[in-house]
């Protein structure tokens, strides 16, 4: 397989002096970051724990949780960068893939924010923000890198010719892997998140102790629709003559999955970089906080010779951060929003004036 790969349209190097506040509510986090000249001065992440109950993100829930949390997280998110809200110069949000509801919340805020302010709007694709989280701290990678985007909602192989230009060459065909984790974590009878809580008690199992079956995907796609089943099946069989089968086991169970999803992602990272020819790896994502994956991917990193990049714990699960750096990117090509499309931005100035 051949890839064409193109020479990067911006350089890393901030010209425009830009300070900006994101806005990051696409899926269970509310999340506020200001960053100025592409520095992030603040990152403040609320956590709706209301979910936890349900063992999953209740769209409805989630959206009325951000409306509650929306004001005070930006409002701490300038205090900690101590950024007056007039001293702003855009104000980004996320636009998408995330649930509608929730998306709409921040959208409308800043939206709201930034005619209030008469500055740009600048709207974030959620799944780029992650793979540009790599360039909020050092080292950062060169152009063009290949990113393993790994989330609850996503996953895929990334080939990052430069900021704002990113093809997907690879990608899941059914289930993400995130989605593999909690769901095989809630057949453990672990709570949501159950990602986690894998990676937690995989630290004390075997990843040999049990294996399952995987379907077979051609090229650089993915897919986990079958290892679910089959540990399902397992499952099953297992507690039907021993219902303490899974307590007793769980530590091994864990570390099994976890070992069989991570080999999954690294042979056809493996791949990637084999049918691309570049060796500057990155992950990125909620389930690059996975302890398994991480280590993983570095001991790869030596025995290829790639130059790997792993994000802090605070850029892997959803952030505004992320967003920011996104945004900010953005701003120094001057590719903003239409402010004039907005049909009513007075229904929400009750958010703005209470900054
Ligand atoms: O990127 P993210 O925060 O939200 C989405 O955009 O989806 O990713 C959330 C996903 C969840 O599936 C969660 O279980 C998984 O990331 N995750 C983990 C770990 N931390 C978060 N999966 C495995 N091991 C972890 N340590
Ligand atoms: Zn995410």
């Amino acid at each position: 397989m051949l890839y064409s790969i193109q020479k990067p349209k911006i350089s890393l190097q901030f010209t425009k002096s830009c300070t900006l506040l994101a806005i990051e509510s696409s899926c269970d986090e509310t999340s506020a970051s200001v960053i100025v000249n592409g520095q992030v001065l603040s990152n403040i992440i609320a956590t709706q724990d209301i979910h936890y109950k349900y063992g999953g993100v209740v769209p409805e829930l989630a959206s009325r949780a951000h409306q509650q949390n929306i004001v005070p997280v930006v409002q701490e998110a300038l205090t900690k960068a101590n950024i007056d809200k007039n001293a702003l110069q855009a104000v980004a949000y996320t636009q998408g893939p995330g649930l509608l509801g929730a998306l709409l919340v921040g959208c409308s805020f800043a939206k709201s924010l930034a005619f209030a302010l008469n500055i740009p709007l600048i709207a974030v694709d959620h799944m780029q923000a992650h793979v540009l989280a790599h360039f909020i701290e050092e080292p950062k990678p060169v152009f063009p890198f290949l990113c393993l985007t790994v989330s609850g909602g996503h996953t895929q192989i990334v080939l990052v010719e430069s900021a704002l230009n990113m093809k997907v060459i690879g990608q899941t065909q059914d289930d993400a892997v995130g989605e593999a984790f909690d769901k095989t974590a809630k057949m453990l009878g672990l709570p949501y998140p159950g990602g986690p809580l894998v990676d937690k008690y995989a630290k004390e199992g075997h990843g040999q102790a049990f294996q399952f079956s995987k379907s077979n995907v051609s090229g650089l796609d993915f897919s986990f629709s079958g290892i679910k089943t089959s540990i399902l099946y397992f499952l099953k069989d297992k507690t039907k003559n021993n219902s303490n089968f899974i307590e007793e086991n769980l530590k091994d169970l864990c570390a099994s999955i976890q070992e069989s999803l991570v080999n999954m992602l690294m042979d056809k990272l493996i791949k990637a970089s084999e049918a691309t020819g570049i060796n500057q790896i990155a992950i990125a994502g909620g389930v690059s906080a996975n302890s398994g994956l991480r280590t993983r991917l570095e001991a790869l990193g030596k025995e290829k010779n790639w130059t790997v990049f792993i994000p802090k714990f605070e850029y892997c699960t959803d952030n505004a951060a992320m967003i920011a750096m996104a945004g900010h990117f953005r701003f120094q090509e001057g590719i903003f929003e239409d402010l004039g499309s907005i049909s009513n931005p007075r229904l929400n100035t009750f958010f703005i004036n209470t900054l």
